[in-house]
């Protein structure tokens, strides 16, 4: 890829600066440069390891030991637990202190938006969970993944919930798995209600959160993309900014 220019395009800056109720739409693109890599992207899980597939796949999970074994293993070595926020978190707390984020929707699960200070006046709202809380697939107990992390590293490859000795997971969302309804009505209204639909560093390839740009876009909002790569809906997006999340999206805010 030709090296970009890190100037958002002049569109791009026009829409966000009379931008007044942003709903920004966030993936794992915002975490790469944390050091927390994506799934689609060049250097993505998925691209270098399709097979990796498998632990997010809910029936898969449920059926075999061995694979939630390692997703026990995968999750004690998860870089989110060693990542930091970077300019492209920090830039969307600003657009929030400036008292123009309507609401933050997010489909990572390394709640990064929090440490660096999202959700004190807009909510963060993880669509697809997070990593650090854990739930029992039978009773529902939910606890800390630290707490079940301890377990694993003290001997147990698969560990069962202590209450009823159910299957653990994670609480994330897992191809089958359905997301949580409030979090996703609130996310569809946040997308009806919103002047700019913002989205960053995802591939809008997973439904249904990716329907919430074409609904922004139906219900008025302009629709902005900040993201390496092409996506399904740049066709109706009024700009799109090829760029390095981390260097163009506070000039974006800035404006
Ligand atoms: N700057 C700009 N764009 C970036 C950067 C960066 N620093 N790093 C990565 N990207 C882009 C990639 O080019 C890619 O198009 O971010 C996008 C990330 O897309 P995906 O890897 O598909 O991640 P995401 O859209 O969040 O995936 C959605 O799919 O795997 C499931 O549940 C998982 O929440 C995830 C969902």
């Amino acid at each position: 890829m030709a090296a970009e220019s890190s100037r958002a395009p002049q569109r791009a800056r026009e829409i966000m600066a009379g931008a007044s109720a942003v709903t920004a739409l966030t993936g794992a693109g915002i975490s790469t440069a944390s050091g927390i890599p994506d799934f689609r992207g060049p250097q993505g899980v998925w691209t270098n390891n399709p097979a990796a597939a498998r632990m997010f796949d809910i029936e898969a999970y449920l059926a075999d030991p061995d694979l939630r074994a390692q997703a026990w293993r995968s999750r004690s070595e998860h870089p989110a637990w060693r990542a930091r926020p970077n300019d492209g978190h920090r830039a969307l707390v600003d657009l929030e202190r400036q008292g123009r984020l309507r609401a933050l929707v997010t489909q990572n699960i390394d709640e990064l938006h929090q440490s660096a200070g999202s959700g004190l006046q807009a909510p963060v709202l993880e669509v697809h969970g997070s990593l650090k809380r854990a739930v029992c697939l039978s009773c529902g107990w939910r606890g800390t993944m630290e707490a079940v992390l301890a377990r694993v590293a003290a001997g147990e490859a698969d560990p069962p919930c202590e209450v009823c000795g159910g299957i653990l997971k994670s609480d994330t969302v897992s191809f089958g798995q359905s997301l949580d309804r409030q979090l996703l009505r609130e996310s569809a209204r946040a997308a009806a209600e919103c002047d700019v639909l913002l989205a960053v560093g995802t591939s809008l390839q997973v439904n249904p959160v990716a329907g919430l740009v074409p609904l922004a876009h139906e219900a008025g909002a302009e629709v902005v993309i900040v993201n390496a790569e092409p996506t399904p809906f740049d066709a109706i997006a009024g700009a799109v900014v090829r760029g390095q999340i981390e260097q163009v999206l506070p000039e974006l805010v800035a404006a």
